[in-house]
């Protein structure tokens, strides 16, 4: 089995929930204390030893390229304040990966997205990141997956047990325990109401795949929101090979809602070294008011 080295981030949403931020600016670039959200996400797939980082982009999505790219302008700036470290730091992150990007022309939905990424992932197996799951554990996400990956050459998804009434957030899986916490899948189906749900296992934004999921994502027809759903072609991927799911280590913010991209950035701060003494000490005081 070939080894994985590419991962496909889908970055070309409008960010609605984050209007009016989003307006001329992109949902991926929201930062986390001082790194936006699409760094961890590269950071994610890079500390599974991912070399090749494919971004399915759109309109108005320039920011995250200027990000990965080397900012001669800045570097002359801080060389010439004598800032070399920060010279560094700026540096590795355009060291990060090899960056490729590909525009969805429009939004058609998750698989559209992952669709236009074909060509250049080619016959290999890849990683799927989505940049709104921030993952905080010692292990990297995509690492986690990765591990289940080696060991069976199949599909793996991520997993998360979330309650009944979130269910209709995700796409929602169900499946047999073969060993502590990894699942062999039989059912998915994409944001189910309650009573609809298969269970309470949600797929969380990490994915690995073997290179059949295009042939799958070409064949589904439009599902929920009349889009080309990622969570149908898997289910369709699984009738042809097994498909595995693994529920993760480590918490997960889900960014890509205000109460989830605010709760990660008091943990990030709270972690973070130069602030987060003044920072307890600011909030102890918000909160007693
Ligand atoms: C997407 C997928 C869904 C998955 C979720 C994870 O939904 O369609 O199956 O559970 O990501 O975050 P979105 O959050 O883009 O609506």
């Amino acid at each position: 089995m070939k080894k994985v080295r590419k991962a496909v981030l889908p970055v070309a949403g409008f960010g609605t929930r984050f209007l009016p931020a989003t307006k001329s600016s992109s949902k991926e670039m929201l930062p986390l204390v001082d790194k936006p959200l699409i760094h961890y996400a590269v950071k994610d797939a890079v500390d599974a030893g991912i070399e090749q980082i494919i971004f399915v982009t759109g309109r108005g999505k320039r920011a995250i390229e200027d990000y990965f790219d080397i900012s001669f302008e800045l570097e002359y700036h801080l060389k010439f304040q004598g800032k070399d470290e920060l010279i560094e730091d700026i540096r590795k992150i355009s060291d990060m990966a090899d960056f490729v990007y590909m525009r969805q022309k429009e939004p058609k939905g998750l698989g559209h997205a992952i669709l236009r990424a074909k060509d250049v992932v080619g016959d290999e197996p890849f990683a799927v990141i989505l940049a709104d799951d921030v993952i905080e554990n010692d292990e990297s996400g995509t690492k986690q997956l990765l591990d289940v990956f080696n060991r069976y050459h199949c599909s793996v998804v991520g997993l998360e047990e979330v309650p009944p009434s979130d269910v209709s957030k995700y796409g929602i899986v169900s499946g047999k325990e073969i060993e502590n916490r990894v699942f062999k899948l039989d059912n998915f189906v994409e944001k189910p109401s309650p009573d609809e749900a298969l269970s309470n296992m949600a797929i969380i934004g990490r994915y690995i795949f073997t290179s059949k999921i295009f042939d799958e994502i070409e064949k589904v027809k439009p599902g929920k929101k009349g889009e080309i759903q990622l969570t149908d072609a898997i289910l369709s991927l699984s009738k042809q090979e097994v498909v595995y799911g693994k529920i993760m280590d480590g918490k997960r913010f889900d960014c890509g809602s205000k109460d989830g991209f605010l709760k990660a950035t008091v943990e990030f701060a709270l972690n973070d070294n130069e602030i987060k003494d003044e920072f307890k000490k600011y909030l102890r005081k918000v909160v007693e008011c």
